[in-house]
């Protein structure tokens, strides 16, 4: 799949791309009816809410995870990524946010390459955001919110907050927010389950708190162009990926169809990947 040069443009005036129902109804199923199974095991890379069993979310279940697995690999979500980038990408991270019914935590405004520079010693914003929605997102479950054109700013003075939410994160100041949200307002992008959003990793982004009945369950996958990888292993490796080999696609029918692929994490996870701080 490529980008016009119309969303070319529009992604870098905006910092976003929104595409309602990109993935169909029978492809969704396959991805949301393995959730609940990777939920419930009691690993490192499932991140609970603060006081309460509900999952914030879950890293790295392309290693062990056959349908996501597949979804990773998926050409109409990593083709317009390397397009941006001209050329190939790695995953550096994945996660599937439960942000779950009455108990789905709020995600601070931040923006993601700021943890990506100062944590993972990532030379460029080069990597790119991608979220695929799981459930339907609405005004009522937490959408993510945007900041257009917020990209421009390159990196924004940030604070580490360890204590608001159960997942650590720079976030940036209430001051900040209020001048950026004055220049240029905020976007929800809402609709069904299958719609996909890309996203600039500069781009200042929040979410409020599901006080609905309804999960808002989504997959952000990371994307990071090869040249661009990671140089410090100061995370561990489910959160922040030191395999820099370049994703190679699948047809498009891949979340139909068993293609076979590599679950190398699906006995555990390796004690390497488990450990901070290793010399890159
Ligand atoms: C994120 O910023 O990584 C997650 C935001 C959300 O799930 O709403
Ligand atoms: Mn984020």
């Amino acid at each position: 799949m490529k980008l016009t040069a119309g969303q070319l443009q529009r992604f870098d005036r905006e910092g976003y791309l929104f595409f309602p129902d990109h993935f169909r109804p029978e492809e969704i199923k396959v991805l949301i009816d393995e959730v609940p199974s990777l939920y419930a095991q009691r690993r490192p890379e499932n991140v609970r809410e603060k006081g309460s069993d509900a999952v914030r979310t879950n890293f790295a279940a392309h290693l062990y995870s056959y349908p996501f697995a597949r979804l990773a690999r998926h050409p109409r979500m990593v083709e317009p990524v390397s397009q941006v980038f001209g050329e190939p990408v790695y995953m550096h991270q994945f996660k599937i946010n439960g942000k779950m019914a009455f108990d789905g935590d709020v995600w601070q405004w931040h923006q993601d390459y700021g943890t990506w520079k100062n944590d993972d010693d990532m030379p460029e914003a080069r990597a790119m955001n991608v979220a695929i929605f799981l459930d339907e997102v609405n005004e009522f479950n937490g959408p993510l919110m945007f900041i257009p054109g917020s990209h421009k700013l390159g990196v924004i003075d940030a604070e580490h907050d360890t204590s608001t939410t159960s997942y650590p994160l720079w976030t940036i100041s209430h001051d900040t927010i209020s001048k950026l949200v004055a220049r240029g307002g905020i976007v929800a992008p809402k609709g069904s389950a299958g719609s996909m959003i890309l996203f600039h990793s500069c781009l200042v982004h929040a979410s409020s708190s599901n006080l609905s009945p309804w999960n808002r369950i989504s997959v952000y996958l990371s994307l990071c162009a090869v040249s661009n990888h990671i140089r410090r292993f100061k995370r561990p490796e489910y959160i922040a990926h030191r395999d820099f080999t370049p994703i190679e696609c699948l047809p498009d029918d891949c979340l139909l169809r068993d293609y076979p692929v590599a679950l190398p994490w699906r006995n555990g996870t390796p004690p390497e990947a488990l450990r901070a701080e290793l010399a890159a």
